[in-house]
């Protein structure tokens, strides 16, 4: 069985682009054709400013809602990225291997850098070395398949970079892996600026539908979504973007697709209104069973306990065998160098 691996990142809370981008494939296709893993990637939520209480409590929320919109833990695994040390050891090794300059190409460190600028924050070192700690987390565990988004397309070619040159000079120690991403809705935007991408830790609130939000707070964004001075309903992703944007949106939530919906529209208000109605039907069983999750925290903690020992289980001897192929010494003490040798000589 392939092996897939993929995260989300506690910076804020889970959006529709979150879940029409990546989420729902993991749960309607990934984790019933793969050895899927999927992470609160916690560790990223820390390379720009943040709020400890907000980052436990967002961290919280993600694993919750991986299970609310129905990643099933006994198909997948789910776990929380810092309950597993191997994502930050194996970092810093691939640290050895990747380039000052690989890191200053990555766009949206060049974005975010700038908007950490203008906030009159500093840029943290690891804004700069995200992308490395990224592959890590896909290269220990073998993964050969990455269902992210769009804007992640970038972070991943770069793991495949990283991953091929560790093994040409170092021996074969990962799987290459590679992106995957839905033919549909791959990049949703924000709704009031709809040329940028709707992210969970940008500012424009009211052009961001979250996964928690009320029908009637749906119901207001979409309908006050930003479109043009056109009448016509036309699909033009360049010409109206903000228009195209809520055709894939309705094209996501209803299964069809974005030019042929066109055709059956012929004002913005009415597009708008079908919209609004799809997302808060989407997204009415998934809040129903985050509530009902909620109520049982115990369940929740007790998946990701489990989900952090088989992923620990997991990563491990790739882990060790990249420690020894790059030239470190086992340690005396250490059992696990010999373990990890077998296990990774067998895959
Ligand atoms: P993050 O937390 O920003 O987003 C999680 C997933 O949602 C997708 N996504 C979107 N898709 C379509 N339209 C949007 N507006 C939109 N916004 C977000 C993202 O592409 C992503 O698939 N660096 C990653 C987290 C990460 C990770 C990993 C992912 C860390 N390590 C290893 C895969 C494998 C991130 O910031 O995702």
């Amino acid at each position: 069985m392939k092996r897939v691996f993929s995260g989300v990142k506690p910076t804020g809370h889970l959006t529709l682009g979150n879940y029409l981008g990546a989420m729902r494939r993991w749960v309607a296709v990934d984790q019933h054709q793969a050895d899927a893993l999927f992470s609160v990637v916690d560790l990223h939520a820390l390379t720009v400013e943040h709020d400890p209480a907000r980052v436990r409590r967002l961290s919280r929320q993600a694993a919750t809602l991986l299970l609310a919109v129905g990643l099933d833990p006994e198909r997948c695994t789910v776990f929380v990225q810092s309950h597993v040390d191997e994502h930050a050891r194996l970092s810093y090794l691939l640290e050895c291997v990747a380039t000052d300059g690989e890191m200053r190409r990555m766009i949206q460190y060049k974005e975010k850098a700038v908007r950490e600028r203008a906030r009159g924050g500093s840029v943290r070192l690891s804004l700069l070395t995200y992308p490395v700690l990224m592959a890590a987390d896909i290269l220990a565990y073998g993964t050969e398949e990455v269902p992210v988004g769009e804007d992640q397309a970038q972070h991943v070619e770069l793991a495949r970079d990283v991953a091929v040159r560790f093994n040409q000079r170092y021996g074969h120690t990962f799987v290459v892996p590679r992106a995957t991403s839905p033919g549909m809705a791959a990049r949703v935007m924000n709704l009031q600026e709809p040329t940028s991408k709707m992210g969970k830790s940008d500012d424009v609130g009211p052009g961001i539908v979250y996964l928690l939000d009320e029908p009637d707070v749906v119901r207001k964004k979409v309908m006050r979504a930003v479109t043009d001075s056109g009448r016509d309903v036309v699909y033009d992703r360049a010409g109206r973007p903000g228009v195209a944007n809520l055709l894939e949106i309705l094209a996501a939530c209803t299964g069809g697709n974005p030019e042929a919906l066109s055709g059956v529209y012929e004002s913005y208000g009415a597009l708008k209104k079908d919209t609004a109605e799809a997302v808060v039907e989407v997204l009415r069983p998934v809040q129903q069973r985050h509530k009902e999750l909620c109520a049982d925290p115990g369940y929740v903690e007790g998946v990701l306990r489990d989900g952090a020992d088989r992923a620990r289980a997991m990563a491990r001897p790739t882990v060790d065998a990249a420690y020894r192929a790059i030239g470190l010494l086992p340690a005396p003490s250490d059992t696990r160098a010999g373990a990890g040798a077998v296990v990774n000589a067998a895959r």
